[in-house]
């Protein structure tokens, strides 16, 4: 009979919701574990603010699991850790987002694996796709619903007609966003989970910085309804695309066709399509957050990181492939625009429309007493000539309000 091996050492930085739920997991798992790894999995020392000393279980531990969160101490332990020569894993997106460049580095040096796949979209496996399983495809674009809290706030506006602050009070009650919910809202969340979605995509170190991030506090139920009768659904969109050989990675809210494979994703779920040539597109989805479902995508690097058979852990862009970062791109619009109902309007808008190259798809107009509103939906165009049609939209003596515009993703699949 062979000798057990020896457990597999696991240190913990941070027993909060998903690391409480992680240290669960590894106990109820450990069997399931063991049978693939052929190791035990045992946790060697738990951090947190009140108890534990890092340099103690950094010394007994073969891998650190980081669930602290923010930015330091979380950067300097992960870093002393790779650079001591143990494997980390973490889900700490704000971490890779902003110093990303500098852990890829230390792991590569030290001969180690950095592994984040609960960094984005949760339990929905996408950094492992990305890295692994469509290495083979050029990928064009990533499309993402990558937070919870906005799709969720959405999805009930649309759903019942509240107010956009009726439904993020909803989703605070439900646990769906924090007490302070300013990153979901304002898109800045989404745009670090896309930041390091566009690093994998396009082997292209991008930082927060680089993307461009518009949220939905702006969002009436106006908006959402007219959506309605054209056919159309709003959700918290990221995009990381190839543009006219750069790479353009951005946040905004947008409108979907029924038939676009994000447009059913609801309530607090994530998606994300991968867009290639060779693939045409894949789309994955599932619970984009929540202890246990992020512990089960930190259990899974965790098996992938000491496994026999352990797939290669996701690298950092490649610098000799970089892309340059683009700013302006083409979008096709819906514009809301309260009006005074008089004669000319129409005409006086979309003489502007038309100066700027921007073509109309379609309209509607309804009377409200002295006041009309218009709705319309453009062709796509430069973000930027569009902007400053609506800049000069805004400043016509009969427009009652500033214009509201929403991008539409126009494509459809089958
Ligand atoms: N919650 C989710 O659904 C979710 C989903 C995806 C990704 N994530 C990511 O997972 C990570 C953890 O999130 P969480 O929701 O579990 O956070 P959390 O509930 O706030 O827990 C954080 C833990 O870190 C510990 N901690 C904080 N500052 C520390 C410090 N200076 N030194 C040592 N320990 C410290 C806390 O200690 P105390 O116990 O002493 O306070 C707590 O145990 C974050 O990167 C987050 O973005 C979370």
């Amino acid at each position: 009979m062979s000798a057990p091996s020896r457990p597999l050492a696991v240190g913990l930085l941070g027993h909060g919701t998903v690391g409480g739920a992680f240290a669960e997991l590894l106990t109820t798992r450990a069997t399931h574990v063991e049978a693939i790894c052929g190791r035990c999995p045992e946790i060697s020392g738990v951090l947190t603010r009140s108890q534990g000393d890092f340099d103690d279980i950094l010394a007994r531990s073969e891998v650190i699991v980081e669930l602290i969160g923010g930015l330091e101490p979380a950067r300097a332990y992960v870093l002393a850790a790779l650079r001591a020569g143990r494997h980390v894993v973490t889900a700490n997106k704000r971490l890779l987002c902003e110093t990303g460049d500098e852990l890829f580095v230390a792991a590569r040096q030290a001969g180690v694996q950095l592994r984040f796949e609960a960094a984005v979209a949760g339990v929905v496996p996408v950094i492992r796709v990305l890295a692994e399983s469509l290495a083979g495809a050029d990928v064009e674009r990533v499309h993402g619903i990558v937070n919870g809290t906005t799709n969720y706030v959405l999805t009930e506006m649309a759903r019942s007609g509240v107010t956009y602050g009726e439904a993020l009070a909803q989703a605070q009650r439900l646990g769906y966003a924090e007490a302070d919910p300013s990153d979901d809202v304002n898109g800045r969340d989404a745009a670090a989970k896309m930041a390091i979605l566009a690093r994998l995509a396009f082997g292209t170190p991008v930082g927060l910085d680089s993307v461009r991030y518009e949220g939905i506090e702006h969002i009436t139920p106006d908006d959402l309804e007219y959506a309605r009768e054209l056919g159309l659904g709003l959700k918290l969109l990221g995009t990381a695309e190839r543009v006219d050989g750069g790479l353009s990675v951005r946040v905004y809210p947008a409108f979907l066709y029924a038939g676009h494979p994000l447009a059913s994703v609801t309530g607090p779920f994530n998606a994300v399509t991968v867009e290639s040539e060779a693939i045409t597109e894949v789309t994955m989805s599932g619970p984009g957050a929540g202890g246990p479902q992020t512990a089960s995508a930190v259990l899974g690097d965790l098996v992938s990181v000491v496994s026999p058979s352990a797939s290669p852990a996701p690298a950092a862009g490649r610098p000799a492939e970089a892309l340059q970062l683009v700013g302006d791109v083409e979008s096709a619009f819906y514009l809301h625009l309260e009006v005074a109902d008089e004669p000319g309007v129409l005409a006086q808008v979309a003489e502007i429309l038309g100066m700027q190259g921007v073509s109309i798809k379609s309209v509607v107009q309804k009377g409200l007493g002295d006041e009309a509103r218009l709705v319309m939906v453009m062709h796509p165009v430069l973000e930027s000539r569009f902007f400053a049609a609506c800049e000069l939209i805004g400043r016509l003596g009969f427009v009652r309000a500033a214009p509201r515009p929403i991008r539409v993703i126009e494509e459809e699949f089958v």
